[in-house]
């Protein structure tokens, strides 16, 4: 299966904010945005990744995150030159994509919880329809909303409803099989000129292949995209980080424990980043991981 992370955008709803920066580098808390869907991703064992940006902040990332051999995995980075709709990312991975099937994790996501490594492993043994992730939240109107039969089966999903017909939003990660791409061409833009995920969704709902796994209260999805969620994402690592000593989202950690790396190369790596707090943490997990054998 291949990955990717869509980080385009213009970030309209956090001006001035992202005027001169793309908001999935804005920090949350200690690291920048995107470590946490790519960390998503690389925690579902995916080592094929497809960074999407706006044409004018690739260089950022490819300066941040480079060609990922550091992390054992191999990114690639492509272009949205227009911020014309999320299923545009599998027209814009096509090739990336090639007969492969397909995972893509929206750039301002956070998914965080207990067991998440292998329900994420289990989603990308994914050979046929789509596998979504539902999640509670209170204001449904934000977000692609499903409609629920009276069995639970999903009936359908509505993009940002006025009248919810219920609380559980579809989360942006997602899975396919590789008619994905196909599905995507067939797409017509909306009424706001996009190429809706939902539309993209809703054709394998009406095919009876769209999988929902509700996430469950036990696991923290966040949202990053306006000024409170910012913030609020931000406390909510702050605190976990520092009442547990752990890292949320620590790349080398994940790349060390997924077999990616081996112990000396997180060391390598934790160590060029040595002044910060994240950096020595790298170092520590390395250390013990190889006292530990
Ligand atoms: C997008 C999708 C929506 C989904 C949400 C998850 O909305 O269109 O269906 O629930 O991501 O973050 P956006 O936040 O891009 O408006």
């Amino acid at each position: 299966m291949k990955g990717i992370v869509l980080a385009g955008g213009s970030g309209t709803r956090m001006h001035p904010i992202t005027r001169a920066v793309s908001k999935q580098l804005l920090p949350v808390y200690d690291k920048p945005m995107i470590y946490y869907p790519l960390s998503t991703l690389m925690l579902a064992g995916l080592r094929d990744i497809l960074i999407i940006t706006t044409p004018q902040d690739k260089d950022q990332f490819v300066r941040l995150l480079g060609d990922g051999a550091q992390f054992g995995i191999n990114l690639s980075y492509a272009a949205q030159p227009e911020p014309n709709g999320l299923a545009t990312a599998f027209l814009i991975g096509a090739e990336h994509i090639g007969a492969d099937t397909a995972a893509l994790v929206l750039g301002d996501n956070i998914f965080y919880g207990h067991g998440l490594g292998a329900r994420l492993s289990a989603a990308a043994q994914l050979t046929s329809g789509a596998l979504l992730f539902g999640y509670r939240v209170r204001d449904p109107h934000r977000y692609g909303i499903a409609e629920l039969g009276a069995d639970g089966a999903l009936l359908a999903i509505e993009e940002k409803p006025s009248q919810p017909k219920s609380n559980l939003a579809i989360t942006g990660l997602y899975f396919y099989d590789h008619d994905v791409v196909e599905i995507a061409r067939s797409l017509t833009p909306s009424a706001r000129g996009e190429l809706e995920i939902t539309d993209l969704n809703n054709v394998y709902v009406r095919r009876g292949a769209a999988r929902l796994e509700d996430l469950g209260r036990g696991t923290a999805w966040l949202d990053t995209g306006t000024e409170d969620s910012l913030l609020a994402a931000s406390q909510f690592v702050q605190v976990l980080e520092q009442r547990q000593g752990v890292q949320i989202a620590c790349l080398e950690e994940v790349a060390l424990v997924s077999g990616f790396i081996d112990a000396a190369q997180a060391y390598r790596l934790g160590e060029a980043q040595g002044n910060s707090n994240y950096g020595a943490h790298v170092m520590a997990v390395a250390q013990a991981y190889r006292a530990g054998g």
